[in-house]
């Protein structure tokens, strides 16, 4: 049985300095699992043929950089776009934007970033993606944590409300092997 691969990026510089959004590169930690995850990978799925989707940025580039195998870039992948809140903290949005951080939290999967993304939005733009996913063999996706609870949610059939609180932690790969009803679910994480 074919299996869907998927793994955020490695720590990024803005993930070390609490900004949501931009453009990083990798923190030595998250370089340190980019270097780990060919074996994790390969000593998975033996020699069985795989393709590496990442998306347009950088941190996700990087991370899948050491792996042998074929690699696709996907604008589609790139992370929940935050608008006007790009590069900011959360305490920065809290005390900039405070009625927009309250309706967050009210409503995470509607709330839409000024200039930017809902949750919704990105369902609506990964439609593609989950096509092609499931006409696809094995496929390892490094992702973002917003595209990751997208994608996730969908094989899994999580209600839109959970969405946006699945736990999809950093430096964990995510196993999911599709059968008739649901998927089978394993996950590996490195101790880095
Ligand atoms: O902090 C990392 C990150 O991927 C941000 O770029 C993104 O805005 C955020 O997580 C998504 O998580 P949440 O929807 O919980 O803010």
């Amino acid at each position: 049985p074919r299996s869907i691969f998927m793994s955020r990026h490695g720590e990024s510089q803005y993930n070390v300095d609490g900004l949501i959004g931009g453009d990083s590169l990798l923190s030595e930690r998250g370089m340190t699992y980019a270097r780990a995850l060919p074996a994790l990978i390969t000593e998975n799925i033996g020699d069985a043929p795989l393709t590496v989707w990442t998306s347009t940025l950088q941190r996700t580039i990087q991370t899948a950089q050491l792996l042998p195998y074929t690699k696709l870039t996907w604008k589609s992948l790139d992370e929940l776009d935050a608008g006007v809140c790009d590069g900011m903290t959360y305490e920065e949005i809290e005390q900039a934007y405070p009625e927009d951080f309250a309706n967050r939290d009210e409503d995470k999967f509607n709330y839409r970033y000024r200039g930017g993304e809902s949750y919704r939005d990105v369902v609506v733009r990964l439609e593609p993606v989950i096509m092609e996913l499931e006409r696809q063999e094995n496929i390892l996706i490094i992702g973002h944590q917003a595209i990751l609870r997208c994608l996730y949610a969908y094989f899994h059939n999580l209600p839109q409300a959970d969405l946006p609180y699945i736990k999809i932690p950093l430096h964990t790969v995510i196993k999911l092997t599709p059968k008739a009803y649901g998927c089978d679910e394993e996950r590996y994480t490195l101790p880095i």
